[in-house]
């Protein structure tokens, strides 16, 4: 029985570009759908702009212009950047949205009426000069505790304290640099400890990674707290249906807009909202996000559906931060790359191969080392995988009419090849892709090290052994297209590419189990380039400043 799948990545903020740590995220979930999608499982992948919050409001005032015009010109943006990366949404749709509105209000409204939602006063830091209180985040001054100046307003990155802005020593409102002052308001607040049990519950299971049940083992000895939903005016969001003047935080409607793209997706196809969303569904949901955002995803985002009478998460699944040759990502140092220069300056897919080659199911931070990229695009890529099709093309072509032979004169190596598809799926189910990368390069060694013994080029010479050519031909073209099946996932335009070379259809998993035989191929044209270190040295000093 084919499997139901709908899965998400996490929504990026609507307010600056896509960058190459953003799309670890998005290329380890795209090549996660594509994989269930061979398999031939029904697999839904959504995603949308988090276009709401201070960030976005403040940025838009920056630019002078109305945060709606902010956030469809970055939608607009987003959605070409991760069409060129070959990340390939059913939906990718916005937090403002009709449908992200609906359900929020409708979420919010079950919850309160489920007795979950709470009011009270509480003491924030206000701009009076702005008009408008304070995110944390946008109080800056000197630390509590061990004095550093210039420190945000949640925590000093100095001695690691973590504090409320009021305690800080000369505050600055990061705004109109003017001194906030204390302003009280009420809230809206929900109610984390009614699902202190449910919660424990869900998260005893594998739904969430070891790493992350250890870190929520904590968090629930600390005590599940209120959380703090409500934001005064003046607010980019949703405004509450009975607390005028008071907006939904960012944080309380954005995961909703999972739904909410998901909703816009049945929309537009005629698919069942419950058949994914009701609490008996059978279909599986699946999040794929960074390990920053582990507690949204696994505290409130499971307590927020139990309590709206919604279904649960079947995984939340994160993934460790991108560093780039061993450090963050900077803007001095010229990493902080967004997705539009690497375009300018590299193929697509080079990208997804190489971060497949560093993933693994864990929480890890994965280092793109600038060197070893070039290098294992160059020697894994070109050198090994495409020049099993470029050794052997040529003959078949040229010799014997682009035909290939009627039969494989070595089946037991074909059936080796065929047979590591189960492996392999195995790896890619878990999201062990370096695992995946590793074996297809060992089997690409063998094909290699097949031509290589039977030296095709030596045998076409002579005429009393020129008819061997084509099968041995045969054979390498056989095992190429194998492999290509296996990285298909994470290469699908090489793929389609391949392909059509071969003149043959779209692969799926269970193509590796007959061979291609007694078939016309095309003219090979090279697949895919090599790389040099001069194009990654422009991209970074294009990204430098
Ligand atoms: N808007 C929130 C998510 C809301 S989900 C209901 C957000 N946005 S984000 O733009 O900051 O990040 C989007 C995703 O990209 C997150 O999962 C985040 O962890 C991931 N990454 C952002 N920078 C990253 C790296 N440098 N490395 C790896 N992943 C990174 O969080
Ligand atoms: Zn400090």
């Amino acid at each position: 029985m084919s499997r139901r799948i709908l899965v998400t990545s996490a929504l990026p903020y609507a307010n600056g570009p896509i960058h190459i740590g953003h799309l670890v995220e998005y290329i380890q979930t795209d090549i996660w759908v594509r994989f269930q999608r061979l398999r031939g499982n029904r697999c839904i992948y959504v995603c949308a702009d988090d276009a709401h919050g201070t960030p976005i409001m403040l940025r838009a005032r920056d630019e002078g212009c109305e945060p709606q015009e902010l956030i469809d010109r970055v939608l607009e943006e987003h959605r070409a950047d991760f069409a060129d990366f070959g990340v390939e949404f059913d939906s990718f749709h916005t937090t403002h949205s009709d449908e992200n509105r609906e359900l929020s209000v409708g979420i919010y409204e079950r919850l309160r009426e489920g007795g979950h939602i709470a009011r009270r006063e509480i003491t924030q830091m206000y701009d009076a000069q702005a008009g408008m209180f304070l995110p944390d985040r946008f109080v800056r001054g000197g630390c509590p505790r061990c004095g550093a100046e210039d420190q945000y307003g949640d925590s000093c990155e100095s001695c690691g304290a973590t504090y409320t802005p009021a305690e800080l020593s000369d505050p600055v409102s990061v705004v109109s640099e003017t001194r906030p002052v204390e302003r009280e308001s009420e809230h809206l607040f929900f109610r984390l400890e009614n699902f202190a049990g449910m919660l424990r519950d869900w998260t005893a299971g594998d739904r969430v990674q070891p790493e992350v049940r250890n870190k929520l083992r904590e968090w629930f000895e600390t005590g599940l707290r209120d959380w703090d939903i409500s934001r005064d005016a003046p607010y980019w969001g949703f405004e509450i249906p009975d607390a005028p003047g008071k907006y939904f935080y960012v944080w309380l409607d954005a995961p909703i807009g999972y739904m909410a793209s998901f909703l816009h997706y049945c929309g537009s196809t005629g698919e069942s909202f419950d058949a994914f969303w009701a609490p008996d569904s059978d279909a599986e949901v699946v999040h794929f996000i960074g390990k920053d955002i582990a507690y949204f995803h696994t505290l409130f985002w499971p307590a927020m559906l139990a309590g709206a009478g919604y279904r649960t998460p079947s995984a939340v699944w994160a993934h460790g931060f991108l560093t780039v040759d061993g450090e963050k990502m900077s803007k001095s140092r010229g990493t902080f790359v967004s997705a539009r220069t690497y375009l300018e300056h590299l193929p697509p897919e080079y990208l997804r191969y190489y971060y497949a080659a560093k993933l693994g199911s864990g929480l890890d931070d994965i280092d793109l080392n600038l060197d070893d990229f070039v290098l294992r695009v160059n020697s894994d890529l070109v050198g090994k995988l495409v020049n099993i099709a470029s050794r052997c093309a040529g003959f078949v072509v040229k010799g014997f009419d682009a035909r290939l032979s009627g039969e494989l004169p070595e089946p037991e190596l074909y059936a080796e090849f065929a047979a590591a598809g189960e492996e392999i799926a195995a790896d890619y189910e878990s999201r062990e892709y370096a695992r995946v990368v590793r074996s297809v390069a060992a089997l690409a060694d063998r094909a290699n090290q097949y031509i290589d013994a039977r030296q095709p080029w030596a045998l076409a010479k002579d005429e009393a052994t020129r008819d061997q050519v084509q099968g041995i031909c045969t054979q390498g073209l056989n095992l190429f297209r194998v492999l290509i099946a296996y990285l298909k996932p994470i290469l699908p335009e090489t793929a389609a590419r391949s392909e059509a070379f071969l003149d043959c259809d779209p692969l799926d998993w269970d193509s590796p189990r007959e061979p291609l035989l007694d078939h016309r191929i095309r003219k090979f044209k090279p697949l895919l380039k090599r790389i040099e270190r001069g194009q990654v040295d422009a991209m970074i000093e294009a990204s430098r400043g």
